[in-house]
């Protein structure tokens, strides 16, 4: 009965994950949210899925006491173990720098409160995912750790397509990416596959842009266009993005761990 967490399952992504993972009556899949009380798409969701295999568990990145309750919740209710965790929960928008770039912030004190948050959540809140999660991944014969990422943390991406919106959430990309080469390193006679995968583009808006968000998207894509022709400029749905990294986590092996690639599998972004 293969086991998968997911964190940051309330919505988007992450929901999406567990949705497909959830379709296999074989799977056991574990939704950790930060508000199990307040999660109506999540909620809306499980009354859809044909099989009784989902279960809601607390956990928020920023709280290593939750991590760690949500591990206990888990490993007593596989026996121990843990085949796949998915580590997709993130701190993505700041309302002080979402829009700008890293010399045109408000402040100091803002363009540091985001680069320590965001730093927080997707960096130290992974690595003390990871850890806690270690022994009962140990357990398991498959061992593959997905952390997600965006081609964004590439820096050939950045100096090409100029893309310099959200700074310091592509910045604590880049570094998660260096956290799951750190744990593909130590780990590599223990047969564990450590991925940092990018969904590409993923609308997961939940509600309308405001006219500066929606020009900063627009400009963000005739900027990616410019660089990389050969896409539509269409972003997926959460479906199609999950399915195509689906795909990329059945393919990966320990031959793999520490590589950061694109839903394709490779390095193309877009
Ligand atoms: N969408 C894209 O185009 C895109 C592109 C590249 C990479 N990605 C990556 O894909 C992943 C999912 O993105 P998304 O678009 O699905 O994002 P989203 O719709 O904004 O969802 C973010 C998820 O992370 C959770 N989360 C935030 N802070 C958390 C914390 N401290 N602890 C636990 N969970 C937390 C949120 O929970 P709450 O509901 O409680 O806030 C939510 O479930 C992220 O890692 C993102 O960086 C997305």
């Amino acid at each position: 009965m293969p086991s998968y967490t997911v964190f940051g399952a309330s919505r988007g992504i992450g929901l999406e994950f567990v949705r497909q993972f959830a379709e296999d009556k074989d799977n056991q899949v574990f939704a950790v949210v930060r508000n199990p009380n307040n999660t109506p798409l999540l909620a809306e969701a499980m009354k859809t899925f044909k099989h009784n295999n989902v279960r809601i568990v607390k956990g928020d990145l920023d709280d290593l006491t939750s991590i760690k309750a949500a591990a206990a919740e888990i490993g007593d209710a596989t026996g121990g173990s843990l085949d796949y965790l998915i580590n997709n929960g993130a701190y993505i928008y700041s309302e002080g720098g979402a829009l700008i770039s890293l010399p045109d912030y408000s402040s100091e004190k803002v363009l540091e409160d985001d680069l320590f948050n965001t730093f927080r959540t997707n960096v130290v809140g992974v690595v003390n995912t990871i850890n806690t999660f270690l022994p009962l991944l140990r357990k398991s014969a498959i061992k593959k750790v997905i952390t997600l990422s965006t081609g964004l943390a590439d820096t050939d991406v950045i100096i090409r397509s100029r893309v310099t919106i959200n700074p310091a959430y592509a910045v604590s990309k880049a570094a998660v990416n260096m956290v799951v080469a750190q744990f593909a390193g130590r780990l590599q006679e223990e047969d564990f596959t450590f991925i940092a995968l990018a969904p590409r583009l993923v609308n997961t808006t939940t509600k309308p842009p405001t006219p500066e968000e929606l020009a900063a998207f627009q400009d963000t894509v005739q900027k990616f266009l410019k660089h990389s022709p050969q896409w539509d400029g269409v972003p997926l749905t959460p479906e199609q993005s999950v399915t195509y990294m689906r795909q990329v986590i059945d393919k990966v092996g320990p031959k793999d761990s520490g590589a950061f690639l694109s839903q394709f599998g490779n390095k193309q972004w877009l």
